[in-house]
């Protein structure tokens, strides 16, 4: 199998990276538009193959797309990340021409690939792949779900004194401060986490999550890539592995939850042929309520860019 990078940057090389040394797929070409760099860092992750063992090709190329044909799935990471101050969404104007661009480029090497956004704001991005490639909705999707829950995962084996491995967790919406926690859907060891918990500590943490990364980005200056990139490979490997499993994914909703025509996150069965099934759950009126204000305001998003 072949898995594109697009995006040499923290997150795409991070994504590469775990492609590689997990053999997710046994070929991976990392693309960047600035001369040397993916070809630099593909060579580095190459040359860790003796140490962490493992023998997946991987190749660099600027901005020659020739390299990536016939992609399985291709993973968008390039743009700007967000520095200090900044929203996701300030970022819409730069890379929104960037995902164009470089969607423009991948499905005429890779007409029946499958297209994994990671560029912020995250959304919007996935619908303007969505515009350019004309791919069905099964196969263009945003990676957010799986990061922001893995972000409440670890505070709240952090805070329970527990191993992260144990801890499940949901959630919907948009990536951003309107992301929808859903607690009655997290557990940990099967025990439902509101047990072991109290609502004003659960309270914190969720609210900690939805400003996960912006907490970073005060830190560091720039975005996270870690976590992201990691949770942009889980997404390939599941796809390209079969192996169907259950996560949050940006996906277009066309009438499930009583929404239409909007990028949001829900969660999905993600599997070979891309996004094999949303699951509908049936919320409270009160998370309806919460995944309702995420719509609004992805749609405001999405009508920025409708109007560039
Ligand atoms: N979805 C999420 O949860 C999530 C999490 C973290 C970061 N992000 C987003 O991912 C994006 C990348 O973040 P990063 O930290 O890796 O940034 P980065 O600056 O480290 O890397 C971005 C790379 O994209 C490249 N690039 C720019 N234009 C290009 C083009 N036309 N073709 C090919 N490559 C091009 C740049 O040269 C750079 O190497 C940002 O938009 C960031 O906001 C999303």
């Amino acid at each position: 199998m072949k898995v594109t990078v697009v995006g040499a940057g923290n997150v795409g090389a991070t994504c590469a990276d775990v492609l590689a040394y997990k053999e997710i797929a046994n070929k991976i070409v990392l693309v960047d538009i600035k001369e040397g760099l993916s070809e630099g860092k593909s060579l580095d992750i190459f040359q860790k193959a003796p140490i962490n063992l493992y023998d997946t090709k991987i190749i660099g190329s600027t901005n020659d797309y020739s390299k990536t044909k016939n992609s399985d799935v291709v993973v968008i990471t390039s743009g700007l990340p967000r520095k200090p101050g900044m929203s996701r969404d300030d970022l819409i104007e730069t890379n929104s021409k960037i995902v164009k661009s470089v969607t423009e480029n991948i499905i005429k090497y890779s007409p029946d690939c499958i297209i994994i956004i990671v560029s912020n704001p995250l959304d919007v991005m996935t619908y303007q792949a969505h515009l350019t490639s004309q791919f069905p909705r099964e196969k263009v999707m945003g990676m957010a779900g799986i990061l922001d829950t893995s972000r409440f995962r670890a505070f709240l084996a952090d805070e329970l004194n527990v191993s992260p491995k144990d801890i499940q967790s949901l959630l919907l919406g948009g990536h951003g401060d309107t992301m929808v926690p859903l607690p009655r859907y997290t557990t940990v060891g099967g025990i439902p986490v509101e047990e072991l918990i109290d609502k004003k500590r659960l309270k914190k943490i969720i609210e900690r999550t939805k400003y996960g990364g912006g907490e970073l980005v005060k830190m560091m200056g720039t975005s996270a890539w870690y976590a992201p990139g990691a949770a942009a490979a889980q997404m390939v490997e599941s796809i390209i592995r079969d192996q169907r499993r259950i996560f949050p994914v940006c996906v277009k909703l066309d009438g499930e939850y009583g929404i239409d025509d909007c990028y949001l996150g829900v969660p999905v069965i993600l599997g070979s042929n891309g996004i094999e099934k949303i699951i509908e759950l049936k919320l409270k009126s009160s998370e309806k309520k919460l995944l309702d204000e995420s719509r609004v305001h992805v749609k405001e998003v999405m009508s920025v860019l409708e109007n560039l």
